[in-house]
């Protein structure tokens, strides 16, 4: 598949407005799940297929961003304060739950680095960013999606004290587009409740640059959908999504899957507007079950399922053949099952999970979400 890609020009432009010394910006960002996946990217974070998500609503990152005007020359305030610089000159420091994270430098060096020709005023400011997950640290779910949603949001912020003339649009655009320079799911995690990244000819205005809110009227079988997330393993996974994405440049398969998923994203567009539970349930499993597969027949291969992941899969097979209820999996990179079924189902549902799938669980630990509506400041 060859892309054009569309010229957006997301520069700053510097206007007659007197820098402000300091402030601060709070955004609440959410975590989303696929419903078609992306995996494989080009260039810088530009996918190699488009891909819808579910926006969630519980699992979020609350990040403030405070900035102050830099006072004293970037050397001193690495060698007496420990604050970190990146290549371009900025200075940050980061903090979650209160504690400085230094081990989560070098992946906020990198996104800054990266978007600093892009927002240039931050490069005036000494930043601290402050941020907290709603859900555990080590539950295995990622907060790249949410954290660098909530922290491109931040710096957005900033962008329009200092130019208020930009509209919503642009605002959220870039936003993504900068969350995206992040981590490649970011782009999905600023509005809702369903989002489309990467360019799909059948979706007006949709773009590998950044991900745009699904306009058309979404069926109301698939409103205020429900999201159980199964916490099968908590631990680090073993292969990062980086070099997953990575293992997908020479891989056997890899572009009857970018093709296999384009099609599966017009398909699951038809369904969306007319309600199709049946089809829904189709897609989205095969789409969870292909990302691992191509995790199994890359070079080198890995696996991130864990028994659990599979038995959980297994008794939800059962349960839906004994009782035709509509509840379905999918999987992110890692081993913890998402069950997502629909608002008229839940205590059925419900039911089966704290009675069958519980013990599947580590610590029996599970996070009930539903779908969201996508980021919000609150200051
Ligand atoms: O955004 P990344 O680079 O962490 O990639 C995540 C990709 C999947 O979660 C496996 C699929 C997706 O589309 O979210």
């Amino acid at each position: 598949m060859n892309k054009t890609l569309p010229e957006k020009d997301f520069t700053f432009k510097r206007t007659n407005i007197v820098i402000p010394e300091k402030g601060s910006f709070t955004w609440k960002a959410p975590s989303n799940i696929a419903l078609v996946k992306y995996w494989g990217k080009y260039d810088v974070q530009l996918p190699k297929n488009a891909s819808i998500s579910f926006t969630l609503d519980a699992c979020y990152t609350l990040t403030t961003l405070e900035f102050r005007k830099r006072q004293i020359p970037t050397e001193a305030l690495i060698s007496s304060k420990g604050f970190i610089a990146t290549k371009r000159e900025s200075t940050f420091e980061i903090f979650l739950d209160g504690e400085r994270k230094p081990e989560f430098s070098e992946k906020i060096a990198t996104f800054i680095t990266r978007i600093s020709n892009l927002v240039s005023f931050i490069s005036d400011y000494d930043l601290i960013i402050k941020t907290r997950n709603s859900f555990p640290h080590s539950s295995g779910i990622a907060s790249s999606a949410s954290g660098m949603a909530a922290l491109a949001l931040c710096i957005m912020s900033i962008e329009k004290k200092l130019n208020p003339e930009i509209t919503d649009e642009y605002f959220y655009e870039k936003a993504s587009f900068l969350a995206r320079l992040g981590s490649g799911s970011a782009s999905r995690s600023i509005k809702g409740p369903l989002v489309v990244w990467g360019q799909h000819k059948e979706i007006e205005g949709s773009s590998d640059l950044f991900g745009i809110e699904f306009s058309s009227t979404i069926h109301e079988n698939f409103k205020n959908y429900h999201d159980t997330i199964l916490l099968v393993d908590k631990g680090e996974k073993q292969i990062s999504s980086t070099i997953g994405h990575d293992l997908m440049h020479n891989h056997p398969f890899a572009q009857k899957r970018f093709e296999q998923a384009y099609q599966n994203l017009s398909k699951l567009v038809t369904v969306l507007q007319n309600g199709d539970i049946k089809e829904f349930i189709t897609i989205v499993e095969s789409e969870a079950l292909t990302l691992h597969a191509m995790m199994l027949t890359s070079n080198p291969y890995f696996i991130l399922m864990k028994p659990n992941t599979l038995s959980i899969i297994n008794r939800i097979w059962e349960f839906r053949t004994r009782t035709n209820a509509n509840l379905c999996f999918t999987l992110d990179a890692g081993a913890n099952v998402h069950i997502l079924y629909p608002e008229k189902e839940k205590e059925i549902v419900n039911q089966f999970i704290v009675n069958e799938l519980l013990e599947f669980c580590q610590n029996n630990h599970y996070i009930c979400d539903r779908v969201g509506l996508g980021a919000k400041q609150t200051h």
